[in-house]
């Protein structure tokens, strides 16, 4: 850092201001706060898409759009969720909190921070351009199977392009995290003294350097399948289709626990902060997470029991994916232990906090239900499937970052939000999420596909039901835009501990006191 030094020996950098700014940043609050911000956006991108996706649904027949459209929202939606909220999301809550949890100044490349971050817009405007293709946007789904990928118009490319851009940026913030994390600990901040959050965060990042280049891989074969004469996934030229399914899927599982995992985090540090007491069997806490990571490259096939595997093959894929119930189980349980017996309050990060803690946990559930290969046959490809796997993604892993970005607001903003409106946004999102998807189980059982914009008349009521949940659960996120706005313009002035000595819970381990408004340059350290 080249620093020049005032009369009265601080430093000062020169700092851009404007728009120049937020480009040229390499402050991890900064880049923190701009990938929260690009996923909300991304976030309202994705559930537009949603929105259009249940308003066809909303009854029987076509009114709408056309099934390839369709598709196509079913695609973009699954992609622009998974790749442009989600996950940005975590990566905003590890530059904000992990350098102030382990006592270091920034994250350990700043300037290849800056650069991860920059990457994902002109990923998104790769993803949004290709509706504006001839042959239009790719209707494939967000696994983006062979052999419809190769046939499929130019949007693909772009897509395919964007993917390896996304690609890109999650190793280099990778590699950022892990070494911030190896090297950048204060003096006696022990691995196994950090923060719970900044162990699923290190644990997280391996995940994602092992398995991105697999996901680059597969659609770097679909690319050369298109175009430049290779047939990896068709039969005709002596490859297999289904080798596309093994690929994907081997990234796609751990994808899984690349989301969730840093979910697990932030509730690991709300639960404790709430009930006023130490996360209940830290140590295990790791363990447990550690073993989810590795049991997740292990279950891929979980996703394909109908693609024709010997059925020794089901049976392993079933008995593996079974496992990973057990440290699931391990965490769930020491979360409760940790509310046991413990000052509760419920302001509305904990409800989030407790909110994910039953539905994830209804996911983890339902999941267990499709691993079993002879259900899972008859449920392939039903609503069940998508039901299971949105009680993970929404309930699970966007309501941990909902109670991570309201437990953290006051620090981050030196501002407090306001508590009513938050615990209004909590109940009407998880009264709508629960009409939104429950029903879906339901419509599954009875053997409604999805990725199909029309169905059979008896799927009609709750069908009507899971659209008139959507758009409900689609606008309460716009209060909590509001909320946010309102907080960061002009909420109350945050006290040190704004919940109540909760959070000095949360900082036991730290060293020194945190940095504590966002727009503070951190601390020059010599
Ligand atoms: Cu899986």
């Amino acid at each position: 850092m080249s620093a020049v030094l005032d009369q009265h020996g601080h430093g000062h950098d020169h700092h851009p201001t404007g728009l120049m700014r937020w480009v040229t940043t390499t402050n991890h609050k900064d880049i923190g706060s701009m990938y929260l911000w690009f996923s909300f956006i991304m976030f309202l991108v994705g559930g537009v898409m949603a929105l259009t996706i249940r308003a066809e649904l909303f009854q029987p027949g076509l009114q709408v759009v056309n099934p390839e459209f369709f598709n196509a929202m079913t695609t973009y939606h699954g992609l622009i969720m998974v790749f442009g909220a989600i996950m940005p999301a975590f990566v905003g809550f590890a530059n904000w909190q992990l350098p102030m949890m382990i006592g270091a100044p920034d994250m350990a490349f700043p300037r290849m921070n800056n650069w991860s971050f920059w990457l994902l817009p002109p990923a998104a405007t790769l993803l949004i351009l290709s509706f504006f293709m001839p042959g239009g946007p790719a209707g494939v789904g967000w696994t983006m199977y062979a052999p419809l990928t190769v046939q499929q118009g130019p949007g693909m490319d772009l897509t395919i392009f964007a993917v390896h851009i996304l690609g890109m940026s999650s190793i280099m913030g990778s590699i950022n995290i892990i070494t911030t994390i190896l090297n950048m600990r204060a003096p006696g901040m022990t691995l196994m003294k950090m923060p719970l959050f900044c162990w699923t965060w290190l644990i997280t990042a391996y995940l994602l350097i092992a398995v991105m280049p697999v996901l680059a891989g597969a659609v770097t074969m679909t690319l050369t399948d298109r175009h430049f004469g290779t047939t990896f996934f068709s039969a005709a030229g002596g490859g297999d289709p289904v080798l596309y399914q093994h690929i994907f899927w081997f990234f796609g599982h751990p994808e899984v626990y690349i989301i969730a995992i840093p979910a697990f985090g932030v509730i690991s540090q709300v639960i404790p902060a709430f009930s006023r007491k130490p996360l209940f069997g830290y140590t295990s806490m790791v363990y447990a997470t550690a073993s989810i990571a590795i049991l997740s490259f292990i279950v891929w096939a979980h996703h394909m029991y109908t693609v024709g595997m010997p059925t020794v093959g089901q049976l392993y894929f079933m008995y593996a994916t079974m496992l990973i119930a057990v440290p699931t189980g391990v965490k769930v349980f020491n979360w409760l232990a940790t509310m046991w017996k413990g000052s509760l309050s419920f302001e509305t990060p904990m409800l989030f906090a407790l909110g994910f803690l039953f539905l994830f946990t209804m996911g983890g559930f339902s999941g267990l239900v499709l691993s079993l290969t002879a259900v899972d046959v008859q449920l392939h490809d039903t609503y069940y499937v998508v039901a299971h796997f949105h009680y993970v993604m929404v309930a699970g892993a966007l309501f941990a970052a909902f109670a991570g970005v309201y437990f953290w607001f006051p620090k981050w903003t030196g501002r407090m939000y306001d508590e009513k409106l938050g615990k209004l946004h909590f109940w009407l999102s998880l009264i709508f999420f629960n009409v939104t998807f429950f029903v879906q189980h339901f419509l599954g059982l009875a053997g409604m596909p999805r990725r199909i914009p029309d169905y059979a008349l008896q799927f009609t009521e709750f069908n009507m039901l899971s659209s008139i949940g959507a758009f409900g659960f689609g606008l309460s996120q716009l209060l909590f835009l509001y909320v946010m706005i309102k907080g960061i313009r002009s909420g109350e002035k945050a006290p040190q501990h704004p919940w109540e000595g909760a959070d000095t819970l949360e900082w036991t381990h730290l060293p020194t006191p945190a940095p504590y408004h966002s727009f503070e340059t951190p601390p020059v350290v010599k």
